[in-house]
């Protein structure tokens, strides 16, 4: 591993590799987030026939439930998350419901290889904003290497999309939304969110996406104000130069 590779492995902001953390974590998000909606809305705009024949990679699957409400209609489900704590109570919860077409992976954005057959749709929550927006773009390339040509990429992230100049009055308005939606908690989770980890703004993600071979084709601002989806395409395969990052990073 060379020595400037960024250590996705090493959490920012929260740290998901705590097994309290993990432990907590769906009864936290359940006070702001309806997964089975998300899932029924996400195939919505999909808006594709059939599903069933379709493999999908769930990217920072966390404690899975985006993939478990969605394996009823896909065929095959890779879901990938750095943490070994959040993936683990993910496997127990597929396991409880006796789900068998997902399969979990111990790993990340920049290390995960992708050594099946391209998938038809990448998606990935709540979670690109935990690498620095120079490894987004790396990570960007590799969904696209995973992804057939034509396949989907939906992203969902807290991404800013007001005008910087505002920034102060934007940040109070994000932390007392989840304050009141869910509690001091959550208030300190967000103020974590705006000072460690790495949200950026629409705009730069936009570029990103397009240097990624993608096209967006739809994208929306969601109740909040503050997470973003985009449905994009993958147009073209980008060629590029990968580091062999199957190892994990020790530094
Ligand atoms: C806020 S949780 C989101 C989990 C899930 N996607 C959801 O929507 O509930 C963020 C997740 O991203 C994972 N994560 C952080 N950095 C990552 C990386 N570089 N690659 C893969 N997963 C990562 C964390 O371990 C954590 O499970």
């Amino acid at each position: 591993m060379e020595n400037w590779v960024y250590n996705e492995y090493k959490h920012c902001g929260i740290d998901y590799s705590d097994l309290k953390q993990a432990q907590i974590y769906d009864q936290q998000h359940q006070k702001f987030r309806n997964y089975e909606k998300e899932v029924a809305d996400f195939l919505q705009n999909l808006a594709l026939d059939n599903t069933e024949d379709l493999t999908l990679i769930d990217l920072a699957c966390g404690t899975g439930a985006t993939s478990i409400y969605a394996s009823k209609h896909f065929k095959k489900i890779y879901a990938v998350d750095v943490s070994e704590v959040m993936i683990e109570q993910a496997i127990e919860k597929a396991e409880e419901k006796n789900i068998t077409n997902i399969e979990f992976i111990n790993s990340g954005f920049l290390s995960y290889e992708h050594q099946e057959e391209q998938v038809d749709i990448v998606l990935t929550k709540s979670a690109l904003h935990h690498l620095p927006d120079f490894w987004k773009q790396i990570a960007l390339l590799k969904m696209n290497q995973m992804l057939k040509i034509g396949g989907v990429l939906y992203l969902f992230d807290v991404i800013f999309h007001f005008d910087p100049l505002e920034y102060c009055s934007k940040i109070n308005q994000f932390i007392s939304t989840y304050e009141t939606a869910a509690g001091e908690q959550l208030k300190a989770e967000v103020e974590t969110h705006i000072r460690d980890e790495f949200s950026t703004f629409s705009w730069i993600i936009e570029g990103m996406l397009i240097r990624a071979g993608f096209k967006v084709e739809k994208n929306s601002l969601l109740q909040d104000g503050f997470i973003m989806e985009y449905f994009c395409k993958k147009v073209k395969d980008v060629n590029f130069e990968n580091y062999n990052t199957s190892a994990k990073n020790s530094n």
